[in-house]
C-alpha cells in the first residue's frame, strides 16, 4: 500500500478520496455541522486501503491506538523475554559501554531519543513553544529522518513506514480544504482559547478533537 510503485499507480484513487473528503466538507458546510478534522483525515487515508473498507473508522483507530500504546511500553520485554529476540523495540540497545562527553552509557542500556525535547530545544529553535509554522520555510531540513532537528516521522530502522503515503496525502488534504473553505471552531470557541491539551502515550493526540464548521470561501 505504501511502496513507491503502488503509490504511483494509485494516484487516481488518492484524488478520488480527496474529492470525497471535499464533498463531505461541502455537506457539513451546507448543514452548518462541525467535522472532526483528525477523523476525516484518518478516514480519507484509511479508505485508500480496500481491505479495511468495511471497518468503522472509530473502531480501527481505537485498535491501532491500543496496539501502538502496548508496543510503546518499554518494559514489555521484561514480561515476555522471547519478544526481545524477535522484535526490534523502540530505542537503541547499547551493545558495549559508550563514552559520550563526560558520561558513560553502560552496555545493555536502552537509549530512547527524546524527540519532544529536540523540538523544544531553545538553543536551536527560536521561541520553541510558539506555533510558527513559517519557521520551517527558510530551513532546508529533510523530514525523512535525515536531519535530527526535525523528525516528525522518526528516523532509522523504525522510521514511520507510512511516510511516503503521508507526504503525498497530508499537504493535498490540508491544501484542498483550505482552498475550498473557511473554518470556525465549534460552539463559537475563539482560536486563542482552543484547548491544546494532549493525551500522553506512544502517540500524543489532542485530548479534545479539533472540531471545525466549514463555510464557503
Ligand atoms: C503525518 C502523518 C504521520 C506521521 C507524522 C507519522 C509519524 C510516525 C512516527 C513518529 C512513528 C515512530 C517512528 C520511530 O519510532 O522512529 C511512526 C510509526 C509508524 N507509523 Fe506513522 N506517521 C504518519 C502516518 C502514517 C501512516 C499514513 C501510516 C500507515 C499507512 C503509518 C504507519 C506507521 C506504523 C505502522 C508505525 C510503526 C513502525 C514501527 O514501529 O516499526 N504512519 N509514525
Amino acid at each position: 500500500m505504501v511502496s513507491p510503485n503502488s503509490l504511483d499507480a494509485n494516484q487516481h484513487l488518492r484524488s478520488q478520496k480527496v474529492k470525497e473528503l471535499i464533498d463531505y466538507c461541502e455537506k457539513c458546510s451546507q448543514q452548518g455541522e462541525a467535522l472532526d478534522v483528525s477523523q476525516v483525515a484518518f478516514k480519507t487515508i484509511l479508505n485508500l486501503a480496500n481491505p479495511f473498507s468495511d471497518w468503522k473508522v472509530d473502531e480501527l483507530k481505537d485498535v491501532i491506538w491500543r496496539i501502538t500504546n502496548e508496543v510503546g511500553k518499554i518494559n514489555l520485554v521484561d514480561f515476555f523475554p522471547i519478544l526481545n529476540e524477535k522484535i526490534d523495540f523502540q530505542g537503541i540497545r547499547v551493545d558495549h559501554d559508550v563514552k559520550l562527553f563526560d558520561y558513560i552509557i553502560p552496555k545493555g542500556s536502552l537509549v530512547l531519543v527524546n524527540v519532544w525535547a529536540i523540538g523544544r530545544d531553545s538553543t536551536f529553535w527560536e521561541e520553541p513553544l510558539i506555533f510558527k509554522p513559517e519557521r520551517f520555510q527558510s530551513l532546508e531540513l529533510d523530514v525523512r529522518g535525515k536531519d535530527f532537528e526535525l523528525i516528525p516521522f522518526g528516523a532509522g530502522r523504525r522510521i514511520c513506514p507510512g511516510l511516503p503515503l503521508a507526504l503525498r496525502m497530508v499537504q493535498v488534504m490540508l491544501g484542498s480544504m483550505l482552498n475550498s473553505f473557511n473554518g470556525n471552531l465549534e460552539a463559537g470557541i475563539d482560536p486563542k482559547d482552543l484547548d491544546m491539551d494532549e493525551n500522553f502515550g506512544f502517540i500524543t493526540p489532542k485530548a479534545h478533537p479539533l472540531r471545525v464548521i466549514p463555510s464557503p470561501l
